[in-house]
Formats: structure tokens, sequence, C-alpha cells
């Protein structure tokens, strides 16, 4: 085969994974090689993959079969990410045209298949923190800079495959962290959004002892100019301390949202998920939450269906729905994951139960977030600019909650990074507003 030139990739699933992504793209670009949309033209196919549920995966194996058909016979195909530790050495068994399997800790030997394109390279071990050493920099930032603080996850609910996928939660040192912040913001990025499985969990310990917390990060990013907002996710109910509740009183670019799943109303079902926080724990963190943050909005996944969940254990998830008042959340049918102590256990919920419960639930949601969307008419907003939409004549800018807003493009200007908006309309997807000088 030729030197290869141009790549494929398709990212699937969560933040993390948008960062690995844009990493992987800047490892192939350093290599030579340049995007391609289309998979026909392409040297080299990445599909960088989610395993979270079932269907993620399914949705995988569905795409790489389309992809096979559609590529160049001499191209190159691999899966990396959590699809790629989830199956291992099966993936070759189940896609044999396949040339590479690669981990979310060791897609940084992908160089390895561009050197022996003939070999196929299985690598699915948990790396740790070499990867972010061994990959190149970033050359521009997006104005919304990702930034994992944190590997892994240490908690283990019943129900997770990441902790199998990503592996045990490590840290990376606040020079190294604080050193991509101030990359990102030297080239382009206004807004930071820390990233972890359990990213309020961050914790280092240097060589002289002394504990350094995600608060502190938030701190030290806010002084930088060129930084306007600041968010991290997701959050863990019970690592939401005080020195971090604090931040949100004192430090106003952290915006007023965050995203701490509850996963379930029911303690029975929170126990058994591997989740032992009480409701009146968590309801006390939110209380305090918007006691130094008046403004605070909290998100939320959801799981409907756990094994064992009885009709009154959904009743109870509906009720701390209404009671926090949720914006912009998520609810799953539980599905089971290889790897995982909830997939053996008894009185798995019939699929029909699972349906229903999430039609009653989203629907809950969806209310929720219509009146939250509704409560903001003729309010003015600090927007941030995503870009424009298909027609072109809109431009799409998120609000501190993240509310997608429409307002119509300026004729001939440029359209400011960061905006203030007048709210003028909403519905329950989006918000519609206008500039306001
Ligand atoms: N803390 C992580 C959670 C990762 S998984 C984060 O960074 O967001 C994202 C969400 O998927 C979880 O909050 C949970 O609601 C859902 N989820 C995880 N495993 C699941 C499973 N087996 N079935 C259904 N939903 C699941
Ligand atoms: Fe998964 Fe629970 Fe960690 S949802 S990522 S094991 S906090």
């Amino acid at each position: 085969m030729n030197t290869p030139k141009k790549f494929f990739i398709q990212t699937f699933g969560c933040q993390m994974n948008v960062y690995d992504g844009q990493r992987l793209a800047a490892l192939l670009e350093s290599r030579g090689l340049t995007p391609t949309a289309n998979v026909a033209d392409a040297d080299v196919i990445l599909l960088n993959t989610c395993a979270v549920r079932e269907k993620a995966t399914n949705k995988v194996y569905s795409a790489l079969g389309r992809i096979r058909r559609a590529k160049r016979p001499d191209a190159l195909m691999g899966i990396v990410g959590c699809v790629a530790r989830e199956s291992g050495a099966d993936a070759f068994k189940r896609v044999p045209d396949l040339n590479f399997v690669l981990g979310p800790q060791s897609y940084h030997k992908l160089p390895e298949i561009l050197d022996n394109p003939d070999t196929k390279l299985l690598n699915i071990d948990l790396g740790g923190l070499e990867k972010f050493d061994a990959l190149p920099p970033m050359t521009r930032s997006p104005a919304v800079a990702y930034i994992p603080i944190q590997e892994g996850c240490d908690h283990c609910c019943t129900y997770c495959i990441v902790p199998y996928t990503r592996g045990r939660e490590i840290s990376r040192a606040p020079v190294d962290i604080m050193n991509d912040v101030h990359h990102a913001a030297q080239t382009g990025a206004v807004e930071i959004c820390f990233l972890g499985q359990n990213v309020n969990g961050y914790k280092y310990q240097d060589e002289n002892g002394t504990v350094h917390r995600l608060s502190e990060l938030i701190r030290d990013t806010a002084k930088i100019d060129a930084i306007q907002r600041i968010r991290f996710t997701s959050s863990y109910p019970t690592e939401m301390t005080d020195d971090l509740i604090d931040i949100f009183r004192t430090e106003p670019k952290l915006l007023p949202f965050l995203n701490m799943p509850i996963q379930s109303g029911s303690e029975n079902v929170l126990t058994r998920m591997n989740r032992p926080y009480s409701l009146d724990l968590y309801i006390d963190i939110v209380d305090k939450l918007k006691a130094a943050r008046p403004d605070i909005q909290i998100s939320s996944d959801f799981i409907v269906g756990f094994p064992g969940e009885t009709d009154a254990d959904f009743d109870q998830t509906m009720a701390v729905a209404q009671r926090v008042g949720y914006i912009n959340s998520y609810c799953f049918k539980y599905s089971p994951r290889p790897h995982t102590a909830a997939a053996v256990m008894p009185n798995q919920i019939p699929e029909q139960i699972k349906s229903l419960r999430l039609v009653t639930l989203d629907a809950a949601l969806n209310e929720i977030q219509r009146t939250f969307n509704l409560s903001c008419v003729g309010r003015t907003l600090d927007c941030l600019l995503e870009g424009a939409d298909k027609t072109g004549r809109h431009l799409v800018y998120r609000t501190p909650y993240m509310q997608q807003t429409i307002v119509d493009a300026p004729a001939g200007d440029t359209p400011p990074t960061l905006a203030r908006i007048k709210i003028t309309d909403a519905n329950k997807a989006s918000l519609r507003g206008e500039f306001v000088a």
C-alpha cells in the first residue's frame, strides 16, 4: 500500500469521546494525513466508539457493515474507544477485515498500524495517563475547549461498563491541566469544560503532600482573561464538597448549571445500583447549591427499568424529578452490559415496562424543560456562539444553561462569539432571541 493520505473518523457517544476524536484527528494530521467526510476516499477509517448501552455497541457494528461495502479494499479500518475495549479480540471475529482495535487509553498506539499496515493491531491496555503525553498538541482550539482532568471511574455503579472500558480513576497533574487550559485560551477557547467520569471527585496529591481539587482548577482558570465561561461534567452527588459548592458563590465565570445525575429516586434501587446516597442527602446538596447560587439549574441522567424496580420505585423517581425541577436531562432504559454486576441480577424488567416508564418520565422531563424555557422569555442572557443553522440565515447560541438559542444572522457583520441576547420566545427544544446592544 502507498503511504496513507486521507482519514475518515466518526465519533459516537460522550464528550470524552469528542475530545478523544479531536486528539485522534490531530495525531493523524501530524502524520501528514488530511480529513475526508467520504469513506470511499479514505486510506484510514476510524470509528471512535461508545459501549454504554447495548444499542450504542450495535450501532458501531452496523456502521462497520455499511463502511466495509463503501471503502476502498486497501483502506485500513479500525475501531477505537469503549467498544474496542468491550469486544477485544472478538471484534476481529465479528468483522474479519478490521485492521486495528484500540481501547480508550491506548489509541495513541495508532501509528504502529500506519507503519505496519499488513499486520493486525490489538491493544486494549489501560495505560492510564500515558496517552496525554504521547499525543501531539492541538494546533487550534474550538471556542469550547473540553479538557479531561481525569480518566476512568472508581464508583463502580453496578450497571455501568465505564469502569471496565476506561479503567480505574486517575487524576491528571494540575500543571498539565493548566498547560492545556492556557494553550486552549491562546488558540481560540472562550469556554473551558472540564471533563471526567467523576469530575468533581478530582483529587491530585503532589510531591509535597498537598491535595489539589477541582475548585482550585476553576479558580486558576477564571484568572485567564480570554476565558469567559467555565463548566464541568459529570458530577457524582456525594463528591460535591463544600469548596466546590462555595466556588459557585464566588466565581461568576462558572456557569450556573450543573450536571449531577441522580439516576433513580428510590433508595432501594440506588443501593442496588451501588450509589449509596440517601435522597435527603442529595436534596440537601441541591439546596446548598441554590443557597450559594440562586439562579443555578441542575440536570440529571435517569435509568428506568433497573433490575427489581417496582412501580413504587418508579413513582419516587417521578417525584424527585419534579422536586428538583431538572432541566436538560436524559433518561435511558436499563441495558444489561457485559462485565457488570447488574446484568446478572434477578428480576430483570420486561422491555414493555421499561418502554412505558421511559415515555412517562421523558414526558415529565420535557414539560419541566418547556416551563423553564418559557420562564426565560424576557430575560437577557450572555450566550456563546455555536454556529449557523443549515439555512445560514440564523445563528445558534448557547445560554449559560446550554439551551439552544436561535437569532437572525446580522447582515454582513461577523457575529460576536459572546453576545447578550434578549429571549423573545421559547418552546420545549429551544429559545428565540435578539441581540442587545
Ligand atoms: N459519569 C459518567 C456517566 C457515564 S454513562 C459521565 O461522564 O456522564 C452516562 C449515562 O448513561 C449514565 O449517567 C447513566 O444514566 C447511563 N447509563 C450507564 N450505563 C447504563 C446502562 N447499562 N443502561 C442504561 N443507561 C446507562
Ligand atoms: Fe459509570 Fe457510575 Fe462512574 S455511572 S462512570 S460507574 S459514577
